[in-house]
């Protein structure tokens, strides 16, 4: 499609209306008479919407060919709209919630699982996916930690980029490649005091080096789109700031493709206070770099004034709308605007066999076993089994943002261990309800009853879906009381019990890590989830997740990472307390969380060679390589993630204690000895130096091997 010609024959109101999009609900056929309302609400009319250029909210081929056959019709031009959908762990078929995927450290998995969910989605009729969420994340208390894939910044850009590549194939060529939107540029991740939306305090140090960089990330992997975020950084909404949207996304990366703003956020500037009505919010929105805005038309309604008065101009008006009319173009939109939204596919495609099979193996990834003193794995002849608590048999632990997922499609634990052991005896009692609110104890007796003479007791607790994910906050990160007397008495009736966790964020699991035999961390599996958990509890698989976010010893250490700076005054033991006075101490907690950054047990073990530095000092243009042999010491295959850490002992401005530069997944079969080489260059050693620019400085510097971020071996090399 010629759209610069396209583009000629449009007045200015058919122009901008590229730049609105409307929910779904606007489009659908037989519908005139219902949008009137919804319509007068933006200040446009029916009429208006028929200039709109694209729309969310949405499921379904059927739904989109029916909205798209009406919206192509009444559109001036006959321009199709864009689908636009959060895609974020799966379509239909639900694989883990990002925050397990990081666990993985498997980022050729997370390109599969987003090539797999651009299929889906593609014959369902998205073009966009509001993902990947590039939003480095250090407080559990923000429920949308699920997204993420962690705390750190080589973790998260890795997964970004698998799933930019995974969702958009090769460029968009494929029929089942669709586009990634990434978001939420930017620092959504770190609002003050973890409630969602809330203001953001970071130095520009801060965002340069630590949280822009998966954000980078995405772009560099060729994102097409990039959605702005609600919040505030150092008082300017994301939506406003030219900085973010103009300056750094498209002057110092490169960007030439869309941005977006989140939903509604034209007239939350507004109410943030930083703009007096809805002209001023739609000249800084796109004045700043937005070109669509979500759910609402505030420049369309203004763009006339705003021209009149010289504050926008044609040339950036025709800018953005070509920029939406490439996309459409890119995606073959103007010759085929169903794309390859069709039925059939999605009764083939759609929670098939192998699109389970491919989740329930991401479950299994995704899981960490926090702690084991042996009752892990069950043996598989185990004659009575007693699955007890509230997640024993729940179908919600799908997790947050499921799109076409259903509760219902899910395998529950109790399913999941019946269909593996179908001769064993299994009772399965609930004890407890999951609600956080609820403190009904009632039922437990019954639990205890199940476990009392069971060979394998499967606890089955956590934090329900819906207590996670956007607008859940937590301000307490414990189990509920009900669930932590249940977890007593049932601890306390039959030795032989593990924990089974669904949850969407790190969790406080102090008491039950000292009192608990085993804890494993499922996060919010998918559909296989239940299927995934009986594998990994009776040893049909092998653990192998580690964790990316730290698990806090208690909420009060919260914002917690593991790449912390030394302080002037470092606790002489970071794992106790009370430790000496006047150091960076808690009088009544430990410094260090609960479990680490990077841990995560296995039902093998593993043993560490003595490190190996091809040479102690490295040039600006050279490398060196960090190798360690790692041996499989159990009688089991296993995978194991080696991680490599840094340390700049002296710079400028202070450097972390240590910051992950590089990890490998490797497999190992029993006895089984594999090198680990890793190969470290001067651009591994930047950071923002104090004349605000990237760069390394000469010195000293730890290089550390090992399998989580505190059981390390370091040697020590120069930058010459
Ligand atoms: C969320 C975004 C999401 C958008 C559209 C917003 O509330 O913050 O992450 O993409 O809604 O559903």
């Amino acid at each position: 499609m010629d759209i610069q010609a396209l583009l000629a024959k449009m007045t200015l109101q058919e122009k901008v209306g590229q730049l609105v999009q409307l929910n779904a609900s606007f489009f659908r056929k037989n519908n005139e008479a219902a949008i009137t309302g919804p319509a007068a609400k933006l200040n446009i009319t029916p009429a208006d919407v028929a200039n709109a250029g694209s729309t969310l909210t949405f499921i379904g081929a059927a739904a989109m060919r029916s909205i798209q056959e009406n919206a192509t019709e009444k559109n001036p031009h006959h321009i199709p709209l864009l689908f636009m959908q959060d895609v974020i762990h799966g379509y239909r078929t639900i694989y883990p919630i990002p925050l397990g995927l990081g666990c993985s450290f498997d980022p050729d998995m997370v390109y599969e699982l987003a090539r797999m969910t651009a299929k889906e989605s593609a014959v369902s009729g998205v073009h966009v996916t509001f993902s990947p969420m590039a939003d480095m994340v250090r407080d559990a208390r923000w429920g949308r930690v699920m997204e993420s894939t962690g705390e750190d910044k080589e973790v998260n850009c890795r997964m970004v980029d698998a799933f930019v590549r995974g969702y958009q194939g090769d460029d968009l060529k494929g029929k089942y490649d669709i586009a990634a939107c990434v978001k939420h540029f930017a620092a959504y991740g770190a609002p003050e005091g973890g409630r969602d939306y809330n203001a953001v305090e970071m130095s520009e140090r801060g965002l340069r080096q630590t949280y822009l960089p998966a954000y980078k990330a995405a772009v560099d992997a060729g994102a097409r789109m990039v959605m702005a975020s609600f919040n505030t950084i150092g008082g300017v909404p994301s939506t406003g700031n030219k900085e973010l949207l103009t300056d750094i996304l498209r002057g110092e990366w490169g960007f030439d493709g869309l941005v977006i703003s989140d939903y509604d956020a034209y007239r939350e500037m507004i109410v943030h206070g930083a703009y007096e009505n809805e002209k001023e919010a739609a000249f800084a929105a796109f004045d700043a770099g937005c070109d669509i805005e979500m759910v609402s038309a505030h420049f369309y309604v203004y763009v006339q004034q705003l021209l009149d008065e010289g504050r926008v101009t044609m040339e950036q008006i025709d800018e953005a709308v070509l920029r939406v009319l490439k996309l459409k173009d890119d995606l073959g939109l103007f010759e085929n605007p169903y794309r390859s939204a069709n039925e059939e596919e999605e009764a083939r495609l759609h929670l098939c066999a192998e699109h389970r099979d491919m989740v329930r193996r991401a479950a299994e990834q995704s899981s960490v076993l926090l702690k084991n003193d042996g009752v892990l794995p069950f043996a598989k002849s185990a004659k009575k089994i007693a699955v007890v608590g509230p997640f024993a048999d729940e179908h919600g632990i799908l997790g947050e943002w499921v799109c076409a997922g259903r509760d219902e499609d899910s395998v529950t634990v109790l399913q999941g261990i019946r269909a593996l052991l179908p001769d064993a005896d299994i009772v399965c009692e609930k004890g407890c309800s999951w609600d956080i609110f609820e403190t009904d104890l009632s039922g437990i007796d019954a639990a205890v009853a199940a476990a009392k003479d069971a060979d394998a007791v499967v606890l089955c607790l956590g934090e329900h879906q819906q207590y996670s994910g956007e607008g859940n906050s937590r301000a307490d990160l414990g189990l509920p009381a009900a669930q932590i007397a249940l977890a007593r008495a049932v601890l306390a009736t039959n030795p032989n019990t593990a924990i089974v966790l669904f949850n969407g964020r790190p969790l406080v699991l102090t008491e039950l890590a000292d009192t608990a035999p085993a804890i494993l961390e499922m996060w919010q599996p998918g559909t296989e989830g239940g299927s995934a958990a009986a594998n990994l509890l009776f040893g049909e698989a092998n653990p192998s997740g580690k964790l990316t976010m730290s698990f806090p010893w208690c909420v009060g250490q919260v914002p917690i990472a593991y790449d912390r700076q030394n302080t002037g005054r470092p606790v002489p033991n970071a794992k106790a307390f009370p430790v000496t006075r006047y150091t960076s101490r808690y009088i009544d907690a430990p410094v260090d969380p609960l479990f680490p950054f990077g841990h995560g047990l296995s039902y093998t073990t593993y043993e560490y060679g003595p490190m190996a530095i091809s040479a102690d000092t490295l040039t600006a243009d050279g490398a060196i390589t960090v190798s360690v042999d790692v041996t499989n010491t159990g009688d089991r295959a296993g995978r194991e993630t080696v991680q490599l850490y840094i340390r700049d002992h002296v710079a400028d401005v202070v450097r972390p204690i240590k910051e992950l530069k590089d990890f490998a997944k490797i497999a190992l079969d029993p006895g089984e000895t594999k090198t680990v080489t890793f190969t470290v260059k001067e651009d591994m050693l930047r950071f923002w130096k104090r004349d605000m620019s990237f760069g390394s400085e000469v010195g000293t510097f730890d290089v550390m091997v090992g399998p989580d971020s505190e059981r390390l071996q370091k040697l020590r090399f120069t930058l010459v």
